[in-house]
């Protein structure tokens, strides 16, 4: 048998070598039926039937465990904790402080969250604290030392989980006198502050700390580079606090710590930043489209999950049986999208697959939300389904510990998306996830498995790379780009790059600043189009949204505009560099030129599809193991069914694949241990 991993050292390791595979279970809250013995029996003998392996308790736990100020009851945890060992089912044990209960905002008003506009909010809803506030940090470290002192070494639990996707917000003067800590210490003097932040602008010079404040509401467009400034700060606010609570539990635990944090639409942390400081990342995902898309965009969370942790395994902590408001609607997942969904998160790295929830809610705010069990019980697609997913994880042990290896990345930069939400922009038709989540798709749709990496990272690993943009640039990145260039890497850059620095300072000379050399151009004006425009190119295709007019230095025009004041002027362009080549596109090419355009970069650059020549809608990604092993998902999304010219072993099926490969019927997935 294998030596246990360290679970300091190897965490991932530690927590499937602890659950005996992959993790496979779900938020369990059974509070919310009053602890009822028969609801709890059914519990047991249902989590038993879908194998479910490990359990999250106690998210939003706080006022049932602290039920008076400083004083804690641990009964009902306890029996839990003692129930569920028995049973055989591990706990990722989480601290309650995503919502303090009720007696806390009555006695600490000024640790409830105010809003941009002065509102300051109440309980009654969730998530509600303000990170910055003395008393809020004060009681969530030492509700989690609480816990941690009590369960650290408890033997059900196996993970911890801190707080709940970080993600609230606050303008009140605990934020403001955090933020100007925040400043003094980045920037050192006021004058740095108002260089960086351009105050001379519309009389906002500042003659005292005290005279700043967050991005409150304004009487019109606020200064970009202070809320810009606002939204790192606020990152490092919640990763410092995130760090008092592991900190606090690390203390009497040597069980791995994670938060979960929330993907992909919401970018209010730096997720860089807390992929370096959790045991393994954690992520919830709730893909907020029906069909293919949903597919699509399970692998890009999933492929960012992975990046943000290095590469390193990581789990999946909150999913779905159903869509999450597509738009307003809850939409059902089809027959066979559960499996396939947590099986694109396995192959894509995650050691495991959780959902929110085990049960569904019989009350409060979420009583509509999917489960495991619906409310119409355990006679139901839904829970048959989960019960086949969770045979078919249980099939995968000997998958976990390998890693997924990308031969193209897509850039992502927080720095970026904040910059392109600051409300100055001389279009809002360029926002950051659409493009990352298009440049992905390119990628996916060609069956290319893909990571995300930040701009300044050594990058050297992949044949191809796509920045959708890097509107805001460093000069670090600047140079860590040409590097990759010049040792023979293909970068495509995409419209209004390289227009400010970190500050959101326009770079001096105009676009694409630091980027000037690698590109080989300039811009000397930009020509943003009306909504809904569309711009021929010579090749047949068309751009939108955006135009530049270029000045080639070293490039050379690949497309050229063919109507308007820009005609005969490139609009994408080429420049060889080194042993490699950057490509610049000048305009929001349409989703025809775009896919024609990364088609030749992939043949241009060599990264290559998984596996060759699959048919459309059809899935394929591998894990390789430390020894050599490779682990093959297929996952069949079209209505037709597939065949795959494949040998080895079929590990959901359990016995080895027949000479002509392996058949996937419509909607269904497979695993396959290959043959060398
Ligand atoms: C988040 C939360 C859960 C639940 C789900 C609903 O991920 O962590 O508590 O509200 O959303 O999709």
């Amino acid at each position: 048998m294998d030596a246990v991993p360290d679970s300091r050292a190897d965490p991932a390791g530690w927590l499937t070598a602890r659950l005996g595979g992959p993790a496979f279970g779900g938020d369990y809250n059974p509070e919310q039926f009053q602890h009822d013995p028969a609801v709890r029996r059914e519990d047991e003998e249902l989590m038993r039937r879908a194998r479910v392996n490990l359990v999250t308790l106690n998210v939003f736990g706080w006022a049932e465990l602290e039920p008076e100020p400083g004083r804690y009851d641990f009964a009902a945890l306890d029996a839990r904790l003692e129930r569920l060992h028995a049973q055989g089912v591990a706990v990722d044990l989480a601290t309650p402080t995503a919502q303090p209960p009720p007696w806390f905002g009555l006695a600490h008003p000024d640790a409830l969250p105010v809003t941009a506009d002065g509102t300051r909010l109440t309980h009654g809803s969730r998530d509600t604290y303000c990170l910055a506030a003395p008393a809020y940090r004060q009681a969530a470290r030492a509700v989690a030392e609480a816990l941690a002192a009590r369960y650290g070494a408890h033997p059900a639990v196996a993970l911890w989980h801190v707080h709940n996707e970080y993600a609230t917000v606050c303008h009140c003067e605990h934020a403001a006198d955090a933020f100007r800590r925040w400043l003094r210490d980045r920037y050192g003097t006021l004058e740095a502050v108002n260089r960086a932040w351009g105050t001379a602008f519309w009389s906002q010079r500042y003659g005292a700390w005290e005279q700043i404040q967050p991005p409150r509401a304004t009487q019109w467009r606020p200064n970009p580079g202070q809320v810009l400034d606002f939204r790192r700060f606020w990152s490092d606010l919640a990763l410092t606090a995130y760090r008092e609570q592991r900190d606090a539990i690390r203390a009497h635990s040597r069980v791995p710590v994670t938060t979960n944090l929330m993907l992909p639409g919401y970018q209010v942390l730096d997720l860089w930043a807390f992929g370096r400081e959790v045991d393994l990342v954690g992520v919830d995902h709730y893909p907020d489209a029906p069909g293919l898309d949903a597919a699509a965009d399970t692998a890009f969370g999933a492929d960012r999950a992975r990046s943000f942790g290095g590469g390193k395994p990581w789990l999946l902590i909150e999913q779905a049986t159903s869509t999450v408001y597509a738009g307003d609607l809850v939409l059902p997942k089809e027959p066979g999208d559960i499996l396939r969904h947590s099986l694109s998160h396995i192959a894509r790295g995650s050691e495991g697959v959780l959902f929110f929830q085990w049960r569904q809610s019989p009350a409060g705010a979420e009583i509509w939300h999917s489960a495991m069990v619906p409310h119409a019980g355990p006679d139901t697609r839904i829970f048959r389904e989960t019960v086949e997913t969770g045979h078919a994880v249980a099939a995968l042990a000997e998958v976990t510990g390998s890693t997924v290896r990308a031969r193209a990345a897509v850039l992502h930069d927080p720095d970026v998306w904040w910059a392109l939400d600051t409300p100055v922009l001389p279009t809002p038709e360029l926002p950051y996830l659409p493009a990352l989540k298009r440049a992905h798709r390119a990628l996916w749709d060609a069956g290319i498995t893909t990571d995300f990496a930040h701009p300044s990272a050594d990058l050297s690993a992949y044949r191809l790379v796509l920045a959708p943009s890097l509107h805001l640039v460093s000069e670090e990145s600047a140079a860590a780009l040409t590097a990759y260039v010049e040792g023979g890497g293909t970068l495509l850059v995409e419209c209004f790059s390289g227009a400010v620095d970190p500050h959101y300072r326009a770079w001096p000379g105009g676009a694409p600043g630091p980027l000037r050399p690698l590109l080989g151009l300039r811009a000397e004006e930009f020509r943003p189009l009306p909504s809904g425009a569309a711009v021929t190119l010579t090749d047949g295709g068309a751009g939108a949204t955006w135009t530049e007019a270029l000045l080639l230095e070293g490039a050379t025009a690949e497309i050229r505009y063919a109507e308007g004041t820009l005609t005969g002027r490139a609009a994408v362009t080429r420049h060889a560099l080194g042993r490699g080549a950057a490509w610049y596109a000048s305009t929001r090419l349409s989703p025809a030129s775009y896919t024609a355009l990364i088609a030749g970069l992939i043949r241009a650059s060599g990264a290559e599809p998984e596996l060759p020549a699959l048919p459309a809608g059809v899935e394929a990604v591998r894990r390789h193991s430390a020894d050599g092993r490779a682990y093959l998902f297929l996952l069949n999304h079209s209505p037709a069914e597939v065949r795959v010219p494949v040998r080895g072993h079929d590990l959901l099926a359990s016995r080895a694949l027949p000479p002509e490969g392996a058949v996937l019927p419509p909607a269904s997935a497979t695993v396959v241990r290959e043959e060398s």
